[in-house]
């Protein structure tokens, strides 16, 4: 199969449509009381990797996924219907050391699991913002907090490209998974350095490339982390964190995709969904070790 370059408003639209789906589901399993998890709470449909509306049936089983399992310690995360509707890559949260006061956005919310963490370590006196573009994300984040009893956390509608919040607005800005999703990442850059505070903490969990690879298998990448856009080289966020204004930017790999980890998430693949003559095993070979979790720091200047 020949994978043709999507335009943005494509890849935008790919991405509400796969992520509301797997809202949809969460929605449903709540409703139902029960629903297809295994032990950790996590499904592969949905997951980070691939899933509903993207990678096709291949995607519909059950295993588990080894980029969003076990990032948080459950003991220190009492939100467990948002955790086990996590789609993440890291926790954030863990990284952005955040005090009482402190305002933090997080960009593209999902269900909420990083917001709610974030707003009970700034109460008293800090909000906690989620931004995300899909409405049944923003209903499943609203639900978990409201079950959660949390009062200083507001998620909001709308693209992590255009963040409908003022200049200087928050303290640190957090994701969780969701600009290697973006079609126009030098935009999201931009917009997170606007939004923060001078001073601010840029303290991002995102799937990197840490070598090159050819174009094809970029798309490949794309398929198996977040199914629509794809990576960014390591080197390269650095380069437009930079760009954007940011200092001291660094990447610390918490999770590396080697040979195993590809193997354990290759039925999750669409194998007709591959560039023409390539098998999955062939796929598993030219991408060992090529991408990995990572925590992405950055500070705007005081
Ligand atoms: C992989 S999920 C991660 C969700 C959440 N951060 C977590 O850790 O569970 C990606 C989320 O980002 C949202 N998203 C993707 N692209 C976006 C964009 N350009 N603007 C706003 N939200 C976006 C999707 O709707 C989805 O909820």
């Amino acid at each position: 199969m020949v994978i043709e370059p999507m335009g943005d408003e494509q890849i935008t639209e790919a991405v509400r449509a796969r992520y509301a789906g797997a809202a949809r589901l969460r929605l449903r399993e709540a409703a139902d009381h029960a629903g297809p998890q295994d032990a950790s709470g996590k499904t592969s449909e949905g997951a980070c990797g691939c899933g509903d509306g993207c990678c096709g049936e291949a995607a519909k089983t059950q295993a588990i996924d080894p980029i969003t399992t076990n990032l948080y310690d459950a003991s220190d995360t009492p939100f467990d219907a948002a955790l086990a509707a996590s789609l993440g890559c890291g926790n954030p949260t863990a990284l952005a050391q955040l005090s009482p006061g402190e305002d933090v956005l997080d960009l593209g919310s999902g269900g909420g699991l990083d917001v709610l963490l974030s707003a009970r370590r700034i109460a008293p006196g800090g909000t906690a913002y989620g931004l995300d573009l899909t409405p049944e994300m923003l209903q499943l984040a609203e639900r978990h907090r409201a079950e959660a009893g949390i009062e200083n956390a507001r998620f909001m509608l709308g693209a992590i490209e255009r963040v409908p919040l003022p200049d200087a607005a928050v303290d640190v800005v957090i994701s969780n998974c969701v600009i290697n999703l973006s079609a126009d990442k030098d935009a999201v850059l931009r917009e997170a350095f606007r939004v923060l505070r001078p001073g601010g903490r840029f303290a991002v969990s995102d799937i990197v490339l840490l070598r090159d690879i050819p174009g094809e298998l970029r798309a490949v990448v794309a398929l198996w982390t977040g199914c629509i856009s794809g990576a960014l080289r390591d080197t390269d966020y650095v380069a437009k964190l930079t760009a954007a204004g940011f200092e001291d930017a660094g990447i610390e790999v918490t999770r590396r995709y080697d040979r195993a980890e590809l193997e354990a998430m290759a039925d999750q693949l669409d194998p007709t969904h591959l560039p023409a003559g390539m098998t999955l095993a062939d796929a598993v070979q030219a991408l060992d070790g090529a991408f990995a979790s990572a925590f992405i720091r950055a500070t705007k200047p005081a």
